[in-house]
């Protein structure tokens, strides 16, 4: 695999680190030469990525092409670009459907999406890919496992996914502010929320049988303090909110 990237920004950066921190890893990686910055200090850090001259200079260096520009300016980019049969095109830009991207890399014949996350310089985090294709998902596999996806509605409903990370930090800053409001030290009250979370999220590993509702069931004694917070934020309707935040995303991502 020869691999392009057409957009050298945050998440090019990530995936090329996940990529380059893989034991014995060759794969020479051609980038595009926006953002400077990035693609300086990439092509600083790694013997085998080099800074292509213009974006056409990727493709022409590449069999494989990962689009991460951003969507508001990807039709303008992917317009003044000749793709080749035979390049294999992995669009990482979100909200523009497969079909679209499909049409603008023409005669490119495969064309696929992927959703990867920033923890993937870190080797972390699943990326979802669609359609499946053994070879995005062997790549994908070795950066933090993959989900790969047949259908774009698919793609679109587990993108939502991507949307709650903010909300989650949000969540476990409420606990620690008033944990520290109470006069424990900031960095005590911060290690211990971080050290119970990273259990908790082992909890669904231990328990491979039971969805997410029976794990709340399991936590929520009856009479007890847990239970207490999941009625109070359920009667408040801080679910309810939370599911129809959910459905807005979902609008916004697939322009319905
Ligand atoms: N970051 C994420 O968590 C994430 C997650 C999922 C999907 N995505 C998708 O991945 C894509 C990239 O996201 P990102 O976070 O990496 O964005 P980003 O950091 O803004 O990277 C985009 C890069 O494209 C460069 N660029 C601008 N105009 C260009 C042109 N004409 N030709 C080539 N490159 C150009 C920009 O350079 P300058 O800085 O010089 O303008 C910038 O470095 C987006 O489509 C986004 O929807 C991102």
């Amino acid at each position: 695999m020869k691999l392009g990237f057409v957009g050298t920004g945050a998440l090019s950066s990530a995936i090329v680190t996940g990529l380059k921190s893989l034991p014995g890893e060759t794969t020479p990686v051609v980038i595009s030469p926006r953002n400077e910055a990035i693609a300086a200090g990439l092509a600083a850090r790694y013997r085998d990525v080099r800074i292509a001259a213009d974006n056409q200079a990727v493709l022409d260096q590449c069999d494989t092409v990962m689009l991460a520009v951003r969507p508001q300016i990807a039709r303008e980019v992917l317009k003044e670009l000749r793709f080749r049969p035979d390049h294999h095109v992995i669009s990482l830009i979100a909200t523009i459907p497969r079909e679209e991207i499909a049409g603008l890399v023409a005669p490119a014949a495969q064309v696929g999406k992927a959703l990867p996350m920033p923890l993937i310089a870190r080797r972390q985090g699943s990326t979802i890919i669609c359609p499946p294709d053994p070879i995005v998902a062997t790549f994908f596999g070795r950066l933090g496992g993959v989900i790969e996806v047949e259908d774009q509605s698919e793609f679109d409903a587990l993108s939502v996914v991507t949307a709650t990370y903010a909300g989650y930090f949000r969540y476990l800053d409420t606990i620690h502010a008033w944990v520290s409001s109470q006069g424990v030290p900031r960095d005590k009250a911060r290690d211990y929320i971080t050290n119970i979370y990273k259990a908790l999220a082992d909890a669904p590993d231990t328990a491979p049988d039971e969805n997410f509702m029976h794990l709340a069931q399991d936590y929520a004694t009856r009479g007890g303090i847990n239970e207490q917070v999941l009625r109070e934020m359920t009667e408040r309707g801080t679910f309810e909110a939370f599911a129809e935040s959910l459905e807005r995303v979902h609008r916004r991502i697939t322009g319905k």
